[in-house]
């Protein structure tokens, strides 16, 4: 046997027992000839005492930070005054018998019995010893605790877990496909899912009913903080169910896993709010709104009907509107303060920031000298600026300060810490239109993915005005972030068809690229709909990280390399061979 049991399990009730543990050393130190070790395992640490004249206890001396131990010893009381009250095992600590090093350790790249700032990069080339800190080890765990609850709950609510194929064909979620190519058929691709999408559908038209499953999805898309090139959803597809079926079962089962895997996070609201996709516009600026604070913003192109202010006069003439927020307590800040929210304000694409200061000595700010005092009264009116607050405007076309306010938003949030880091503000946004307009293409792109089912009562504007069509799309998000996305599906071969026209495609391309989906419809598809939260961002707002590689365990960096096996890597010429591959590097990359 290598060890009777765990280092972080020992108790004072273990006292006086012989135990044999096996595991790292996270620390050493020497006390007049005892040497102590903190001997680590996943479960945590308990101390260990070498004392010199026990002649089995010599290794302990010889061992450094890392070593891989086997240590038996009796367990005892730490003597008083020497009790840990931090540590689980505080108590007691196991003198040492016998200590057999089962493999040493050169000295680590960077230190994993301390919560140090490390370079990402390095970190991610010794992911294994990165992995070892305790940080990364709780964030493991949580995550398991987190897809062990969803699979237990679905069971219990007759969801099953079906797998579904990797290698398959393009399933478009708006990123570019990773493609496998064929040795057996020469030219011919895989596409690795961008999701389960189409697959989960077709088991709806298979009858399963109530179908889930923890699914690996593939993009090659930009990354950020909270994307990865492959990530985990809880992908799951529900038959014969209406919009709110859904979300009340999603809503349920995230609810009932708060207080388990994780009981110091609160929900800011039950039931969560629903919002249109419009009205989360209109009041912050975004589809994903943080919902822990305030500072929500507002449309006051009225009070501006006859501004002499050019900016705001002008802005009006073309279309455009007059937002605002409040930032509560900030009247006094200073020209250097603005002019860097102003910077950041035309980083966002705004082409200025207009502040009115209402200081304890009168309004200031940048704007003053434009505003009336009617048109200051009416602004405190509508907004509920009061003394000490700081007035933050853009004047621009509706989508530019949108976008710019709730960047502003979000930057008060992080500097005023106006949200609350322990609650979970879920939130539904629903009424998405079916459509988005892509100005580079000059075509319509479906806002969710194609497979989503219009309002019916809309269908007739698909003619004329698509872009006012509205989805029966949905999606989930929490603290400033989407945490999932889904909807009510098509399933009847003529809307399917007719959406892909719409999207521009040739009958040709629908028959080769979705012609296994249009004909599945017309073999008693029934109604049906899903929804797939992002199981990395969930962890990830779970564990208070900062990014989503923090609770990924191999991720890849945001160049979209793993560092520590280094691939992607080039072919040998044997294997492109056998692909009928044959590989043209950019000039850049030549010689
Ligand atoms: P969607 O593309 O919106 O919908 O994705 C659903 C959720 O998956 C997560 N997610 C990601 N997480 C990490 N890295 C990424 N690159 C990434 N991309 C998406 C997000 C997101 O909300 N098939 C549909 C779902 C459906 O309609 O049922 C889909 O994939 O949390
Ligand atoms: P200007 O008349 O361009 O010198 O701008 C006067 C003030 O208005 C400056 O503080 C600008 O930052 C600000 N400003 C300019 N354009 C906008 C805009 N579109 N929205 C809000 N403020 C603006």
């Amino acid at each position: 046997m290598y060890r009777t049991m765990y280092c972080g399990e020992l108790r004072p009730s273990h006292i006086g027992q012989k135990v044999t543990l096996a595991g790292w050393v996270h620390r050493q130190r020497d006390h007049g000839g005892v040497t102590f070790i903190d001997l680590r395992d996943r479960s945590g640490v308990v101390q260990i005492v070498g004392n010199p004249e026990v002649p089995g206890a010599a290794m302990i001396r010889e061992a450094r930070v890392e070593w891989v131990l086997q240590v038996t010893g009796m367990v005892r009381r730490r003597p008083e005054g020497a009790e840990n009250p931090n540590l689980p095992t505080g108590e007691v600590e196991v003198e040492v018998l016998e200590c057999e090093a089962l493999n040493p350790a050169k000295p680590l790249p960077f230190v994993v019995n301390k919560d140090e700032d490390v370079d990402e990069n390095v970190r991610l080339k010794y992911r294994y010893l990165d992995l070892r800190r305790e940080r990364m080890q709780r964030n493991l765990i949580l995550r398991h605790r987190v897809v062990k609850f969803i699979r237990d709950y679905l069971d219990q609510q007759g969801f099953i877990e079906v797998e579904t194929p990797i290698l398959f064909k393009t399933t478009p979620e708006g990123a570019r496909d990773y493609l496998v190519p064929s040795r057996v058929h020469p030219g011919c691709f895989y596409a690795l899912p961008q999701s389960p999408q189409q697959l989960k559908q077709l088991l709806m038209v298979a009858g399963v009913d109530r179908y889930f499953q923890i699914a690996r999805c593939f993009r090659d898309e930009d990354l950020r903080g909270d994307r990865q090139p492959e990530f985990t959803q809880l992908d799951l597809e529900m038959s014969f169910v209406h919009r709110d079926d859904v979300l009340n079962m999603v809503e349920g089962l995230f609810t009932a896993m708060l207080p388990v895997v994780a009981p110091h996070k609160k929900l800011l609201a039950s039931p969560w709010p629903k919002l249109s996709y419009t009205e989360a516009l209109e009041r912050f600026g975004t589809d994903k709104p943080d919902l822990r604070f305030g500072m929500e913003l507002y449309d006051v192109s009225d009070i501006f009907a006859s501004s002499g202010f050019m900016v705001f006069q002008n802005t009006l003439k073309t279309g455009g509107v007059i937002k605002c927020i409040v930032v509560p307590g900030c009247a006094e800040y200073t020209r250097k303060e603005v002019d860097d929210l102003t910077s950041f304000a035309r980083e966002q694409g705004a082409k200025g920031l207009a502040t009115l200061a209402l200081t304890a000595e009168g309004v200031k700010g940048t704007a003053q000298k434009f505003i009336t005092s009617e048109e200051t009264a009416a602004l405190r009116e509508r907004t509920g600026a009061g003394e000490g607050d700081l007035i933050l405007f853009v004047a621009d076309q509706k989508t530019v300060a949108n976008k710019t306010l709730s960047a502003l938003r979000l930057l008060f949030r992080d500097r005023l810490q106006l949200a609350d880091r322990n609650t979970m503000a879920f939130a539904w946004i629903v009424d998405f239109p079916m459509f988005e307009w892509n100005e580079e293409e000059q075509k319509w792109d479906a806002a969710h993915h194609p497979f989503t089912m219009p309002r019916l009562e809309d269908l007739s504007k698909f003619d004329t005005d698509p872009g006012s069509i509205l989805s029966d799309a949905y999606d989930m998000v929490c603290n400033g972030y989407e945490m999932a996305s889904g909807s009510i599906r098509i399933h009847r071969r003529d809307i399917q068809f007719k959406i892909f026209q719409l999207l521009g495609l040739k009958e040709a391309d629908i028959q080769q690229k979705f012609g296994h989906m249009l004909e599945a419809f017309e073999y008693g598809a029934p109604p049906h709909g899903g929804i797939a939260p992002g199981i990395d961002r969930l962890v990830m707002l779970l564990a208070d990280e900062p990014n989503i590689r923090e609770v990924i365990a191999f991720p890849k960096n945001q160049a979209a390399r793993d560092l520590m096996a280094d691939a992607p890597s080039p072919a040998t010429d044997k294997q492109l061979a056998e692909l009928h591959i044959r590989v043209e590097l950019p000039k850049e990359e030549q010689g």
